[in-house]
Formats: C-alpha cells, sequence, structure tokens
C-alpha cells in the first residue's frame, strides 16, 4: 500500500514533520510511505496512493500561497478523490494559526471528496485534534521541532492503520 505525505517548506520544518510522518508509517510494516515536496512530488506514484497527508508552515495562519495553488492545480490530475486524507501543520508560536492551516488543508481535501481522518481522540495519548503540530520558535532556541517528533510518528502509524483497513491492505 502506497501512502504519500506532501508538504510546502522553506527553512525545513514543515519537511521534518512530513519526514517523520513517513517514518511512522513505513514502521507499520504495512506501507511503502514516501515525502515528497509540492516542486518535485513523484505523480505517478501518488496517483496509486491509498491515502495522502498534506502539510505546511503557517504563514499568517494561513497555508502557504504555493501549497494552496499546487493543491487546486493537482487534485483532479492526482486522483484525489476517494483517497484517506490528513493534515498537518508547523508554526513557530504557539497560537501561531496551525490549527487554521490544517481546518484549511482539510476543507480542501473534503471538497476533492477525499476521507479525512485524524485518529482523533480514539487513541488516547497523544491526542491528536486535526492532526499534528509542530512548534519550532518559541518553546526550545534550537530545534524546538523535536520534541513533536513521537506526535507526528504517531499520526503516520494511525494513518497508515487506516488506510489499510479501509482500502482493504489490512
Ligand atoms: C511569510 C511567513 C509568515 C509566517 N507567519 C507565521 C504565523 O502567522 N504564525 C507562526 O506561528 N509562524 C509564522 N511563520 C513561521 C513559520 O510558520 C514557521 O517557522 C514554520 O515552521 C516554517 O516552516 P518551514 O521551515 O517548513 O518553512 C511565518 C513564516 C513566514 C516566512
Amino acid at each position: 500500500m502506497k501512502l504519500a505525505v506532501i508538504y510546502d517548506s522553506k527553512t525545513g520544518n514543515t519537511r521534518q514533520a512530513a519526514e517523520w510522518i513517513a517514518e511512522g508509517m513505513n514502521g507499520t510494516g504495512n506501507a511503502e510511505a514516501r515525502a515528497f515536496s509540492i516542486h518535485d512530488a513523484d505523480e505517478d506514484f501518488v496517483r496509486e496512493c491509498a491515502g495522502v497527508v498534506i502539510g505546511s508552515p503557517s504563514y499568517a495562519a494561513q497555508l502557504t500561497p504555493d501549497l494552496h495553488a499546487w493543491m487546486l492545480a493537482s487534485a483532479k490530475k492526482l486522483a484525489f478523490a476517494g483517497k484517506l486524507a490528513g493534515a498537518f501543520a508547523t508554526e513557530q508560536f504557539t497560537h501561531g494559526g496551525a490549527e487554521s492551516v490544517i481546518q484549511s488543508i482539510l476543507t480542501m481535501e473534503m471538497v476533492n471528496g477525499m476521507l479525512c481522518y485524524s485518529g482523533g481522540g480514539a487513541f488516547g495519548m497523544p491526542v491528536i485534534h486535526l492532526g499534528p503540530v509542530g512548534v519550532n520558535g518559541n518553546v526550545e532556541k534550537h530545534n524546538g521541532m523535536e520534541r513533536y517528533r513521537d506526535n507526528f510518528i504517531v499520526f503516520g502509524q494511525r494513518f497508515a492503520k487506516k488506510a489499510a483497513e479501509i482500502s482493504g491492505n489490512g
């Protein structure tokens, strides 16, 4: 079962989050997961995926303009409809808009006929609400993302298990 984690990233935080999600997916032993920037997504691979997770940095509490344009241009050609979907975000500050970013991505995914999944509270700790968030700035001076690593990995595991279940690859 193929899964893709697709992101926009200028300074590497969202790319790092995407790589952790893919690591969690691959760790289930039941997924071939790859992380792609919107600038170098393997389109054949994405079309064949059972699930796609999309992430963005918070830019003024919005997804990036590049990711927004990429989603508008790609949904049909990458056959998003019917796939399991998830969303994640990174931000510099607590309450820096990541939840709004995730909601916008989820909305675009639903408009394109995707089946959105977060794991939610179903599995207990860590409780992932709409999707995993990494805060890089005001938590620690250096590498603030590291403390969110487990959330991204666990989200990847939960997403891969659900994708396997609903696509008959379980
Ligand atoms: C133009 C711009 C706007 C930003 N706006 C916000 C914001 O509203 N809230 C916030 O917490 N961080 C904001 N940031 C910081 C980024 O969201 C944060 O550093 C993010 O992790 C960067 O992701 P990247 O390393 O994948 O590019 C902004 C950064 C840029 C460049």
